[in-house]
């Protein structure tokens, strides 16, 4: 078989070099992008009149049996014909002839593949804003339902202060608030139409890039052709972005995997998302945040690998830049499948406030509440009010209780400024609802942020999902 390209050759390539050059095994992905750019390309041909009429309609019939073809998988997906531009502008000549071999005027598979590849990211940008709003929205859900379920806020993994449950859960919504405004804001910088600018130094033909672009969608056309063919910013920014969210995603799956033993059950996994062992009968294990935890990790080498793909490059195109491609399909899907499970594992998780509350009592938690209360009650400089509590505290280790339980009598002994009223302080209900500063846990600035985070998502036109 003649390549498109072999005028020059005297021999045929190797069939080696076929399988190693070839892209076609995934870059398959692209045809709708593929055949719609080829479309209105061909569109501004005709309305430059570099095409004429009859020809383009022959292209838009001949496209349009090309997709249908692809569509019910009649198409022949041949490594010979190496990228999928090729295939599909060799199947449409196939079909309608003369016509067909006049669509690459004015364009490079440069051009051709920045274009498509570009509108896949920008797609896949939204598609996955979409799914970070039902992670948000299941979350902010739970959280409605546990502003007053006491929670031990924990700084290295120790108990620290109380707080509730919806502020914890508030804080990787306000996490993935952040995603959502990351992925939107590349889509923004790199809404940028490609297509016209052919191999790398624009072309002579009278072509007009600007409608292409419009009709494409695009919110305006690249300044700079040699820049455009190998700027692959945009894949790189949405490599970065997936796995900035897999972080995120992957310390939620932490803490639920932490949540769900024994040392803690705070949370149960529903059945439905839980998996058992092959030889102890009795487990029942988070087979699913650690799943999500661990594909964290192949994320990051997609952006690692193509951040080394593109460094050494020399203007323009190179075919280096090829690899881009396989990173982030396989980071989509990733996020894609990921976002799905994670929802739906969310939403049929068990809260178990009880023993959320039962570790509150470990720890001292209200302990600060005790050198806050000396401060503001007793006039005691903070450094001191520290110390005292850290004496109270070590009574309350030697009496086996917890400070939120110690009997004023012992705190009276240890400094005689303290006053009966110190026991309201200490409680860990009151703990919570004291931190009432901007952005704190208390239960009225909790429900505040859930009003916030509501009216983020009904702007965002989110709708709730149906009940499971
Ligand atoms: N399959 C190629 C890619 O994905 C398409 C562009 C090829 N251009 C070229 N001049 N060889 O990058």
């Amino acid at each position: 078989m003649k390549k498109m390209w072999s005028g020059r050759f005297a021999q045929d390539a190797s069939k080696l070099l076929e399988q190693f050059n070839a892209s076609i095994m995934f870059d398959r992905k692209l045809y709708r992008e593929d055949i719609e750019g080829s479309v209105a390309h061909a569109q501004m041909l005709a309305h430059q009149g570099i095409l004429s009429q009859a020809e383009l309609t022959s292209i838009e019939k001949g496209m349009a049996q090309v997709l249908e073809e692809i569509e019910s998988g009649v198409f022949e997906w041949k490594i010979a014909d190496e990228d999928l531009h090729m295939a599909i502008e060799k199947r449409l000549t196939e079909i309608i002839g003369e016509a067909g071999k006049k669509l690459h005027t004015a364009r490079s598979r440069n051009d051709q593949v920045a274009l498509d590849f570009r509108r896949y990211v920008l797609r896949k940008n939204g598609e996955i804003v979409e799914q970070i709003k039902e992670v948000m929205g299941v979350l902010v859900d739970i959280a409605r339902n546990h502003t007053s379920t006491l929670l031990p806020g924990m700084t290295h993994l120790q108990h620290a202060q109380p707080i509730n449950f919806a502020f914890h859960l508030l804080a990787y919504v306000s996490m993935f608030k952040r995603d959502c405004e990351r992925f939107e804001s590349s889509v923004e910088r790199n809404n940028i139409s490609p297509i016209g600018c052919a191999a790398l130094a624009g072309t002579p033909h009278n072509i007009n890039r600007e409608m292409t672009a419009q009709s494409l969608g695009f919110h305006s056309v690249s300044i700079n052709c040699l820049d455009t063919v190998s700027d692959r910013d945009f894949a790189l920014e949405i490599l970065f972005n997936i796995s900035t969210l897999m972080m995120h995603v992957s310390r939620l799956a932490e803490e639920i995997i932490l949540w769900s033993s024994y040392e803690f059950r705070f949370v149960e996994l529903s059945d439905e998302y839980s998996t058992g062992s092959s030889i102890m009968p009795q487990k029942k294990n988070p087979d699913v945040p650690e799943l999500l935890r661990g594909k964290t990790g192949r994320v990051y080498g997609n952006l690692m690998g193509l951040l080394t793909v593109m460094k050494g490059l020399p203007l323009a195109y190179n075919k280096d830049t090829q690899e881009d491609k396989e990173g982030v399909f396989d980071s989509v899907e990733t996020i894609e499948i990921s976002l799905e499970i994670l929802r739906e594992a969310l939403r049929t998780m068990t809260v178990k406030p009880d023993n959320m509350a039962r570790a509150c009592k470990l720890g001292h938690l209200s302990a600060t509440d005790l050198a806050d209360y000396l401060v503001e009650h007793c006039g005691v400089p903070f450094r001191e009010a520290h110390h005292i509590t850290g004496r109270a505290v070590a009574r309350a280790e030697q009496l086996g209780c917890d400070l939120s339980d110690i009997p004023y009598a012992e705190l009276y002994a240890i400094d005689a400024r303290i006053k009966e009223d110190v026991c309201g302080y200490l409680s860990i209900e009151h703990s919570m609802n004291a931190r009432t500063s901007a952005g704190g846990t208390a239960e009225v600035r909790t429900l505040e942020q859930i009003m916030f985070f509501d009216e983020y998502l009904r702007a965002k036109g989110y709708n709730s999902l149906p009940d499971v």
